[in-house]
């Protein structure tokens, strides 16, 4: 049985939590994990998480990576590094995966984004629930002028690409910004601006929808 399928597997989620991280580094071991964060380029330990093409893995909450930009990569990477992501105590997910570049400089950040980027771009799961027609028009009046036509992104806003991502992910993204899990650490300006913007999606129908059209954007060939 393979460590994937070890910490995968379909045991009790409360379990999952607490032992996870410590379970991906007893399986990845001592080697590959030095090889992982001294050349900056091998995946490995990201893989384990991440899926081995960055395509992501739900059942450890882990999103998928291979849609993202190699800006905003680098920039979340150091945004754990750092403290912008990752500390808040109510941050599950986040605590889970900042350990992981805690020990990684500039360079290797660099190096890592350059790799997660260069993942084929894969498929966002399939997301129940939502009106994407209705998410359309909603995403053009709330979120395009940042994110671009059809969630393509922004580097110049350093607003991210959003077409194609998971929708439980932008769903849970949504959530951390609007109880301000994420977005609220001092020094976090390109986070704040989401806190400010949840405060204008009126519910959760509203955010369903919109999540609804991005995930169906990607599928409908744009951006
Ligand atoms: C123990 C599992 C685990 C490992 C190992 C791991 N991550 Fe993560 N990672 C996560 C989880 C869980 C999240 C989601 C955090 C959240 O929901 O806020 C995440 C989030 C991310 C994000 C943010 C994605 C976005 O759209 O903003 C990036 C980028 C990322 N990880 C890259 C990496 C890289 C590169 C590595 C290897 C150095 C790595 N991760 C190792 C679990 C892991
Ligand atoms: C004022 C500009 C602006 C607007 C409007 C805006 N965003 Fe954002 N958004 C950002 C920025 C900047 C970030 C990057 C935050 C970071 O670096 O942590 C972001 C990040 C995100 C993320 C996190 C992506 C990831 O991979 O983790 C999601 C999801 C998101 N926005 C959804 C939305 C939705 C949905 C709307 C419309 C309701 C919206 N945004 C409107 C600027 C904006």
């Amino acid at each position: 049985m393979s460590c994937s399928n070890v910490i995968g597997g379909d045991g009790l989620r409360y379990w999952r939590r607490i032992l996870g991280v410590g379970l991906v580094w007893l399986c990845v071991g001592a080697e590959s994990r030095q090889e992982a964060l001294g050349s900056g380029v091998d995946l490995s330990v990201c893989g384990t998480c991440h899926g081995l093409a960055g395509e992501g893995n739900q059942a450890l909450d882990a999103p998928g990576l291979a849609n993202l930009e190699t800006w905003y990569v680098e920039r979340q990477l150091r945004g754990f590094r750092e403290g912008f992501r990752g500390t808040d105590s109510r941050d599950v997910e986040g605590t889970q995966m900042r350990p992981f570049v805690l020990g990684l400089d500039d360079t290797a950040i660099a190096g890592m984004a350059a790799a997660v980027a260069a993942y084929p771009d894969s498929a966002a799961t399939a997301y129940e629930g939502g009106d994407a027609e209705r998410g359309r028009i909603l995403y053009g009046h709330q979120c395009g002028a940042c994110h671009g036509p059809s969630g393509s992104g922004n580097q110049h806003l350093g607003a991210p690409r959003l077409a194609g991502l998971d929708g439980w992910y932008l769903d849970r993204q949504l959530v951390k910004f609007t109880e301000g899990v994420r977005g609220s650490a001092e020094g976090d300006a390109h986070g704040a601006q989401m806190v400010f913007v949840m405060q204008r999606i009126a519910s959760p129908a509203d955010a369903a929808d919109v999540i609804a059209y991005l995930v169906n954007a990607r599928s409908e060939g744009s951006p």
